[in-house]
């Protein structure tokens, strides 16, 4: 299975994530588990070589911007995410395709339709999550968190950008059109604690893994 997380900066869902794949693995041992993220990915120089580009310069057009990440996800959709499942891995992605269609598509104005074109030509084939955790909080609440919890050098340009622009990326996963996106999102209350929500995401993905191996 692919499960992908996605949300806001701040929204707790790498934090979450990283929790519930740990707990995975440590109670379902005969399961195989990857945690991967992106832009970029585990164990891959040249994904994380885009990344560094990337969140390292603010200057990039947002046509740009979108090749550069869809050139990142066909390196990690081909080198990490592909040969893993086909090892039997279910694989936890923290961002996608949902991220450039929010991002690049919605809040940075080049158009759902665009971005996913972007994305399909890149790839030349489709990877569809089986689920999207959404993982929803108010920009406000996100942003105090942000600042609170992050030191300067950890944040990157998005982080610094206005409320309202997170606003837009907020509505813009929210208005994604159903054609582009795999499966409706499994929307995750993010005001709740940590705890709280790494047992819910966690029940879920248990719930799908057994109904899947049925
Ligand atoms: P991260 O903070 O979750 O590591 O992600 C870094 C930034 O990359 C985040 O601000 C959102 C942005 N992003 C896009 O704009 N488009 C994309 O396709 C992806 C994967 C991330």
């Amino acid at each position: 299975m692919f499960f992908t997380f996605e949300g806001i900066e701040g929204s707790g869902k790498t934090t979450v994530s990283n929790l519930v794949y740990e707990k995975l693995k440590k109670n379902l041992p005969n399961e195989k588990f990857l945690m991967t993220w992106e832009p970029g990915g585990k164990n891959d120089e040249c994904a994380e070589a885009i990344r560094r580009l990337i969140l390292k310069h603010s200057c990039f057009t947002a046509k740009t911007e979108a090749y550069l990440y869809a050139a990142s996800r066909a390196q990690h959709v081909e080198n990490v995410i592909l040969p893993h499942m086909k090892r039997g891995y279910h694989v936890l992605c923290d961002r996608y395709l949902d991220s450039a269609l929010a991002y690049q598509g919605g809040a940075m104005g080049l158009g759902y339709e665009s971005v996913y074109k972007i994305n399909m030509e890149i790839w030349k084939d489709t990877l569809k999550p089986d689920v999207v955790f959404f993982f929803d909080l108010e920009p406000s609440v996100a942003l105090k968190r942000i600042k609170s919890n992050r030191s300067a050098t950890e944040l990157t340009h998005y982080d610094l950008k206005k409320i309202e622009f997170h606003e837009k990326v907020r509505e813009s996963y929210l208005g994604i059109p159903e054609k582009f996106i795999s499966v409706p999102y499994k929307i995750i209350d993010a005001t709740k604690n940590i705890d709280e929500i790494t047992n819910e995401v966690y029940e879920k993905m248990v719930e799908i893994i057994k109904n899947d191996s049925k």
